[in-house]
């Protein structure tokens, strides 16, 4: 039996002790010493001593232990923090303080500094000492969240491992960036972190790295995030999930909110790494991009075929193609000279339009580019492991140098770099790729050619290539495979993470590589995107002060949202994958980023990789249409997919963009809560109805908000989805039709339709759909009032200038209809110019309204069901009420 001494008991007792007998009190630590167990790991050493915010427990290794993957550490340290009532902090650290520790700085990430324990917390820790387990359990159900109970606690300098038990067929939400089903319990069980350029292969590591998931267990939800960058393996299989990581520590956050909603797990969740950014107005609206537009008069015809097309499009885009042979920061003087693209970007302008281009990390080595002289002269680039010599890898312009952003001059050269740049040509926004950061060679090559264009390791005849490839690794061998100071091999560490790349410096910058303070690769890898997205950020807002930043980001991690958007490419390199499958993923993939605080992301629209065809990119434009951000994006070489090139597509989109530019003060509003308090733009049906399994695993519908549903088509030539609606009653968007729910319906979907439906009970704020944002914002207000089955509903609307970063006035409206009276209250400090005109009700008739003394008749639409009442204008700048009969 294990022992505990009775200072401890009382150091606990003063804690207010938990047991099994006793009232649940909080917050809760309990001694449990009914588990004896003779498995290595490690055991309680010494006093356990209460802090002010929690617990921390000496640990050291039990005795017969032998090393696994790595050296085993000696002593360990487990803090434990009650940070706040819905969210603990369990950290598992070597006492010596080695291990690297995913940083705050400069990265964004705000740890917080928890003064004292939340005095009510939602959960309880529990703990063995010998050996040492713990458990984290959920206050007001007793349900065990955690438990790490007889699994084995490996704790070495590159590896570690910890086990958790959960029920059998766990319904795991998370584990990203994947591609695969949402639910993420009996799919491909071991899901790798480690972030990798490849394009969305199934259920194997790509850009981003997640190592968080939500659970949903008999209807309720809690979470957990392992705040750690190393590569890991995450086993989750029948009854337990295992991690296995190459270094760092087991920084543990379990997020146990009240009422245990999935959607309070993601506000938890978002608490700490950060809210997903605000978006301006425009970036909520269409954008096109391509890459393989061959020069600037072919982007213009595509921004004046919209036009003539009558497609809204708000944002013009440019992939690597305007850059003189691939270099950042210049111009391609004969297709894309910097005078016409200034024009382009003046006429866009001056029509309420924007444009984006990509500015990829890797600088070009060239000897006679600037920016890498001046990169070079300010020291910020990434070294080989002897510290002085710059890594050289290779990306599109050939050699390059790694901007290394953890160094104290990076922010300056990236500022003057991208500032001047964007002042240029007026850019609106920057879209930053490539930044696992991917290196088509291995380890440093191109030594002494630096002016060479070398081939691409994928245009080469296998023979050259593996020769090739056995010459890097020769000489990447050559430097070793650690970095002075540091036993720890790097280069080939003893476990073997499934990295889909084989080796971890495949494709990528060495592991021995250092960043600034000779921190290797090895250790912040999977913090590289991240790291750019913050210092782009910051360089960005110098450009334009106070504005609202536009910045995609293809790799990401926890709290890269509050930077940047993300977006996936849907395809794999070198094969056709503009397909129906990577459609249907697509939905998993968003909803997984939204849960994880990145809320404005999408898919590449139409697929990246293969040719599209019609009905494919027709369905995939009335999806895409509703992304959270949504872009037509395709590959070098593929058949031409911008909507107006098949008049079908073309009227899909129209329609799907229609519902789009209507819904946005709805958009907006959602991405408001999305900043503030975490929620998802788009969630899953499960996320909002947690007790209806019906939606345990549905990753094809899903819901904007909480209130729309949509039911895609994302099989090839079907014309119809039996449709899954959840309880209440739910309005067809286009005429009316009441569904009542909870029940299964096949909804029609022609080719040029996608099936949506209002929730009874909410109310939509909406505007008239126009060709641009600005257009569709100078448009009145109108509200759609769909009643629920005893005639309530309710909505809300929120209101800003719609750019700047900081608000003096916002407005925040809540709408409330019942009885036939429609009232508005809320914070109305918005000086708003533009007037509620229409209200239309779904779900009751009636003949007039009376808004203030004056009557006006309502009248049913005979297309949208709904009865419409209009002639008014009121002002959105204080409380009204309006009264229907
Ligand atoms: C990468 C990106 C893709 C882009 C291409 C060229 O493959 O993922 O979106 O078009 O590079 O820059």
């Amino acid at each position: 039996m294990a022992k505990y001494s009775s200072i401890l008991v009382a150091i606990l007792l003063s804690f207010t002790v938990v047991h099994a007998e006793l009232p649940a009190a909080a917050p809760g630590i309990v001694v449990d010493s009914s588990v004896s167990h003779n498995a290595a790991g490690y055991h309680v050493n010494g006093h356990a001593q209460k802090t002010k915010t929690g617990l921390h427990l000496p640990l050291v290794l039990n005795s017969g232990k032998t090393d696994l993957y790595g050296k085993a550490i000696n002593k360990l340290s487990v803090d434990v923090d009650f940070e706040t009532s819905d969210r603990l902090h369990v950290r598992i650290a070597d006492t010596a303080g080695k291990q690297y520790l995913v940083p705050d700085s400069p990265l964004g990430l705000v740890r917080p500094k928890t003064k004292k324990a939340a005095s009510h917390p939602n959960y309880s820790f529990h703990y063995t000492d010998k050996p040492f387990s713990f458990k984290v359990t959920r206050n007001s159900d007793k349900e065990v969240l955690f438990d790490t109970t007889g699994q084995p606690l490996v704790f070495e300098d590159q590896y570690l491992e910890l086990t958790t038990k959960v029920p059998d067929n766990a319904n795991l939400y998370g584990f990203g960036e994947v591609t695969g089903a949402y639910r993420r319990n009996n799919h491909a069980n071991v899901t790798t972190l480690w972030a990798r350029d490849v394009a969305d292969p199934f259920y194997q590591n790509q850009y981003g790295s997640h190592p968080a998931y939500t659970e949903i267990r008999n209807g309720k939800a809690h979470g957990n995030l392992l705040l750690n960058a190393h590569g890991m393996d995450i086993f989750t299989m029948t009854g337990r999930i295992t991690y296995k990581v190459i270094g760092g520590v087991l920084d543990f956050y379990f997020f146990v909110p009240e009422p245990a909603t999935p959607n309070a797990v993601v506000t938890s969740y978002t608490d700490l790494v950060g809210k997903s950014i605000m978006p301006a107005h425009w970036m909520l609206g269409w954008h096109q991009c391509r890459y393989g537009y061959h020069n600037i008069s072919e982007v213009d015809g595509v921004v004046e075929s919209y036009r003539e097309n009558k497609i809204p499009l708000e944002t013009m885009w440019t992939d690597i193609d305007y850059m003189d042979r691939t270099k950042d920061f210049t111009f391609d003087p004969i297709n894309f000279p910097i005078s016409k693209v200034k024009a382009l970007t003046s006429k866009l302008h001056s029509r309420q339009q924007r444009y984006v281009v990509m500015i990829d990390p890797a600088i070009s080595t060239n000897t006679s580019y600037e920016p890498y002289s001046r990169g070079h002269n300010l020291d910020v680039f990434m070294k080989l492991n002897d510290y002085k010599t710059e890594l050289q890898g290779q990306v599109w312009p050939g050699y390059t140098a790694f901007p290394d952003w953890w160094h104290p001059n990076v922010q300056k050269y990236w500022d003057y770099e991208v500032t001047n740049f964007m002042k240029s040509i007026e850019l609106d926004g920057v879209w930053i790729d490539m930044n696992e950061p991917s290196s088509f060679c291995l380890g440093s090559c191109g030594t002494g050619k630096r002016n060479e264009s070398p081939e691409f390791w994928w245009n080469l005849p296998a023979d050259d290539y593996v020769k090739l490839h056995a010459e890097w690794e020769a000489n990447l061998n050559a430097l070793g495979t650690g970095v002075p100071g540091d036993s720890r091999n790097l280069l080939y560490p003893p476990y073997v993470i499934n990295n889909g790349a084989g080796n971890l410096s495949e494709k990528t910058a060495p592991t021995t590589a250092l960043h600034y303070g000779k921190v290797p690769h090895y250790d912040v890898h999977n913090l590289y995107g991240h790291a750019e997205s913050h210092v782009t950020n910051k360089a960005i807002q110098k450009y334009r002060p106070g504005e609202r930043v536009f910045l995609l980001t293809r790799s990401q991690f926890p709290g890269t949202g509050k930077n940047a958007g993300h977006w996936y490419v849907s395809g794999q390199t070198g094969d056709n994958f503009s397909q129906w499958n990577y459609l249907k993923v697509s939905i998993a993939a968003v909803l997984q980023m939204q849960q994880m605080g990145i809320a404005f992301s999408g898919s590449d629209v139409c697929g990246f990789n293969g040719d599209t065809n019609m009905q494919l990119c027709a369905r995939w434009q009335a999806l895409g249409s509703l992304y959270p951000f949504a872009r037509n994006h395709n590959g070098i070489g593929q058949v031409s997919q911008e909507p107006y090139r098949w008049p079908e597509v073309a009227e899909a989109t129209r329609l799907a963009l229609a519902a789009r530019y209507a819904m946005m003060p709805y958009l907006y509003t959602l991405f408001e809560e999305a900043n503030t308090v975490g929620t998802g733009v788009w969630r899953p049906l499960i996320f909002e109805y947690p007790k209806d399994d019906r939606f345990l695993a549905e990753d094809v519908q899903f819901l904007i908000g909480d209130s729309v549903l949509v039911s895609p088509i994302v099989v090839e030539n079907a014309t119809s989805i039996h449709a899954k609606f959840p309880t209440g009653v739910w309005y067809d968007w286009y005429n009316g039709k009441a569904v009542n729910g909870p029940t299964s319906k096949t909804i029609e979907a022609p080719l040029t339709h996608i099936p949506l439906h209002v929730r009874g009970g909410a109310i939509l704020p909406l505007k008239a759909p126009k060709m641009t944002i600005d257009a569709t914002y100078a448009t009145p207000y109108e509200l759609l009032v769909a009643l629920d089955t005893s005639g309530k509903a309710s909505g809300r609307l929120y209101i800003d200038d719609g750019h700047s970063i900081e608000q003096q006035k916002t407005s925040d409206i809540d709408f409330k209809f019942a009885k036939g009276k429609l009232s508005a209250s809320g914070k109305f400090h918005y000086h708003e110019q533009t007037k509620l005109e229409k209200i239309a009700v779904l779900g009751s008739s009636y003949k007039s309204v009376k808004v203030n003394g004056k009557s006006y008749s309502v009248r049913k639409d005979s297309t949208t069901g709904a009865y419409v009442a209009q002639g008014f204008k009121i002002d959105l700048t204080k409380p009204f009420s309006v009264e229907f009969h």
